[in-house]
């Protein structure tokens, strides 16, 4: 069996990413320092899956650490880095903290690659790197605009250094995957996100108003110049953004050497009323709402264009909108048991 690491592997993304992998065949080793998850998620993957993947409890920061975790897995065939901090509003208050965290750990990962000739590596890059686009829907070749948090920086600094790696490097391939906003949990609500305190993200907000955990939730914003003057987003099943990864994997077997960047999205955009609706309409549960202020720094529009995901991968997002709305709700209430 072929043998991933994947970085940040107990977190929301890369834990539905390790039960798509070891579906598909793969032998998945998860390098986690458990910053921002828990340890149970390997049992929990095991539940779904039948194999609890293998785990290192290590700081990708920290190189010593690094690299003994890589000597033991030398015969891995490629790395899927998702450790990173991830708050946006957390980022402005702790940039060091950020840069550190998220570029350390990819130099340390990209060193040890190197030492061990591991010649593959999927980056989760973010729609972030767009900042507020000219023209929608976003293509790959859409122009980057500078960044409007530390976070969104080490994304773009990120995709930079992986790119120079590359080219200096023939045996190195890389797939950057940009994505949009991931929503929902694995069918069997074992798997999900679980967000540090009050959310910062609209889906995992909306659902701790269903479960009266939050009073209310609060809409950033009416007055965009949008269809129905709510901000836009292309909201993506973490089911089919997992899926995205083991296509990736798929990929760079018979990829030439260099770097592949793909958006990961619907090609759908959604208002945050839109979405509100559908949680409503998928779950009969209300949603009650304030409209306040805009939040400084949202982007009043995005969403991808994924035609080239779909060319070179063979992948779509297929997951039907409702059934997203009720694995997040499943997930909710079985983690607001405990
Ligand atoms: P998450 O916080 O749930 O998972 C990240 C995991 O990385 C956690 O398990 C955490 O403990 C681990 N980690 C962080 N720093 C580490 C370090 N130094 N060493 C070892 N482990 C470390 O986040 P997620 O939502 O699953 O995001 C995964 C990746 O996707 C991140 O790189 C994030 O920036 C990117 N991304 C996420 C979104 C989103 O909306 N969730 C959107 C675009 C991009
Ligand atoms: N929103 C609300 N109320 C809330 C939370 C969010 O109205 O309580 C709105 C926001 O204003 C925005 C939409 O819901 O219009 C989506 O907001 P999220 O915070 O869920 O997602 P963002 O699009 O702001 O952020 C996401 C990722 C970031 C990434 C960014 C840009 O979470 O990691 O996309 O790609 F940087």
């Amino acid at each position: 069996m072929q043998k991933i690491i994947v970085t940040g592997g107990c977190g929301y993304i890369g834990s539905h990413t390790t039960v798509a992998l070891q579906n598909a065949g793969y032998n998945v080793v998860i390098f986690d320092n458990l910053a921002n998850s828990r340890i149970d998620t390997l049992d929990r993957i095991a539940e779904i899956t039948g194999t609890r993947p293998d785990f290192e409890h290590v700081d990708c920061t920290d190189t010593n650490a690094i690299q003994n975790a890589f000597a033991k897995n030398s015969d891995a065939i490629g790395v899927i880095h998702f450790a990173a901090l991830k708050a946006v509003g957390e980022s402005v208050q702790k940039p060091i903290e950020y840069y550190k965290n998220n570029l350390i750990s990819l130099l340390n990962i990209l060193e040890q690659m190197s030492a061990f000739d591991i010649k593959n590596i999927v980056f989760s890059s973010s729609a972030t790197v767009y900042g507020t686009p000219d023209t929608l829907p976003v293509t790959e070749q859409t122009p980057l605009q500078p960044a409007t948090s530390p976070y969104g920086q080490t994304k773009v600094m990120a995709e930079t250094i992986i790119r120079d790696a590359v080219a200096a490097n023939s045996n190195l391939r890389a797939v950057l995957l940009r994505y949009f906003n991931p929503i929902g949990a694995h069918p069997s609500g074992k798997i999900g996100e679980l967000p540090n305190g009050v959310p910062n993200n609209l889906m995992p907000y909306i659902t701790q108003v269903a479960a009266g955990i939050r009073e209310k939730l609060n809409i950033f914003g009416n007055d965009y110049e949008t269809r129905d003057g709510f901000c836009i987003r292309d909201y993506i099943d973490v089911n089919d953004l997992a899926d995205a990864h083991v296509a990736a994997m798929r990929y760079m077997e018979q990829m030439q050497n260099g770097t592949a960047i793909f958006n990961l999205g619907t090609g759908r955009g959604l208002s945050v009323m839109e979405l509100v609706n559908a949680f409503e309409h998928a779950t009969g549960v209300k949603i009650k709402y304030e409209i306040t202020s805009r939040r400084p720094g949202d982007v009043p529009a995005i969403w991808a264009c994924a035609d080239l995901a779909k060319e070179k991968l063979g992948w779509v997002a297929k997951t039907d909108l409702s059934d997203t709305m009720k694995s997040a709700w499943r997930w909710q209430q079985n983690i607001s048991e405990k």
